[in-house]
């Protein structure tokens, strides 16, 4: 047979049987199989329009003409039955039995807060249990309300380049205008500045500074709090603070304090707890590489307010007192729950979060 007929036998065969082929077909693999056998990469279509070269030149362009019609015949022709199969198949969906909800579904497991926001909501609960009140402070914050109003000096370390996360200014704003709060310390300023005593607040939030290694994170989280009114002394500063760590810690754990300094407090202190990872108070001396073999954690920061702070938000020094306290969240949450790595309350590790 010459390859002009050869050629046209084939168009025939295929434009008179793809059609009976898709009919058979009844789901889309089987349609795609039936495709294939016409236009696909061994098709019947595919392999006549290799042949072309070799038909005389008189003829070539007819039939590659018809060859490649047929072609796209078939190809219209697929993607409408394609559409058709699936417009039927959603249709039974759709009419078919509806979904049975009483099978039984996958269990679900409920989480939790994370540590750090437990911890915060549970301090929090206790100081507004004490009368305190709860305030928010921005984490972008005035240089002014971070450092200058609780009388930081303007040369204090911790105000360089160093430690501080600065923002950026427009051309022409002091380069250290705005900060990332280095400590909750400025819900005092702008508490004070806000309110007239008396009054007691409690704040938490995260706060940032340019130290990041095993121990410190560069963002963090601390809890402050402070109380103002006519007569307030060191001896309520003692008093709530010693109560406050009794009741997350238990009654029987040792509290300490030690004088110590910050530029907004005076006298101040720091307050030291027994250690809860080796409870050297209750077990006797043992190794312990949390506390370092001292029995005690240092907990808090806390002092007297100091009488500039005063001056500087308006408060008449002569007539009112009174003392604030601050402290990491992630040392109370880590002697809370017995956590003798810091990183783990920030690597967000489920395997570990789900144990607390
Ligand atoms: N702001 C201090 C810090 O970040 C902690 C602190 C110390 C807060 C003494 C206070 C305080 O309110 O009285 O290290």
């Amino acid at each position: 047979m010459s390859v002009v007929a050869q050629f046209e036998e084939g168009l025939g065969h295929a434009a008179s049987e793809y059609k009976a082929a898709f009919d058979a077909a009844r789901d889309e693999p089987a349609l795609r199989a039936a495709n294939a056998r016409y236009t696909g990469p061994s098709g019947i279509v595919t392999k006549l329009l290799k042949l072309m070269p070799e038909l005389p030149k008189e003829q070539r362009r007819e039939l590659g003409q018809r060859a490649n019609r047929l072609k796209e015949e078939i190809e219209s022709e697929l993607a409408a039955r394609l559409a058709s199969l699936a417009h039927a198949q959603r249709a039974a969906e759709l009419s078919g039995p509806a979904l049975d909800v009483t099978l039984p579904g996958y269990g679900v497991r409920a989480g939790h807060a994370h540590p750090l926001t437990r911890v915060k909501h549970e301090l929090l609960d206790l100081f507004a249990g004490l009368g305190f009140d709860i305030a928010e402070g921005p984490e972008v914050d005035l240089h002014e309300n971070n450092f200058d109003r609780l009388g930081f000096p303007p040369d204090h370390p911790a105000t360089d380049m160093q430690d501080t996360f600065f923002m950026q200014q427009p051309p022409g704003v002091s380069p250290r205008a705005t900060l990332l709060r280095t400590h909750t310390s400025t819900v005092q300023v702008r508490e004070m500045l806000r309110r007239k005593p008396p009054l007691a607040v409690v704040s938490a939030g995260a706060v940032f500074r340019r130290d990041d290694d095993v121990t410190h994170s560069p963002m963090f989280m601390q809890l402050e709090g402070f109380m103002v009114d006519e007569g307030v002394s060191f001896a309520h500063l003692k008093g709530v603070l010693t109560h406050f760590l009794r009741r997350l810690f238990g009654q029987n754990v040792p509290v300490r304090f030690r004088p110590s300094y910050f530029p907004f407090v005076e006298p101040g202190g720091e307050v030291d707890v027994g250690c809860t990872i080796c409870r050297s108070w209750e077990l006797g001396p043992r190794e312990c590489r949390v506390c370092k073999n001292t029995g005690f954690m240092e907990i808090l920061g806390c002092g007297m307010i100091h009488p500039v702070v005063f001056e500087h938000v308006g408060y008449d020094p002569e007539r009112f007192t009174g003392f604030a306290f601050g402290m990491g969240l992630d040392r109370v949450a880590m002697l809370r729950y017995g956590i003798a790595e810091v990183g783990l309350l920030y690597g967000n590790d489920v395997r570990f979060l789900a144990q607390l």
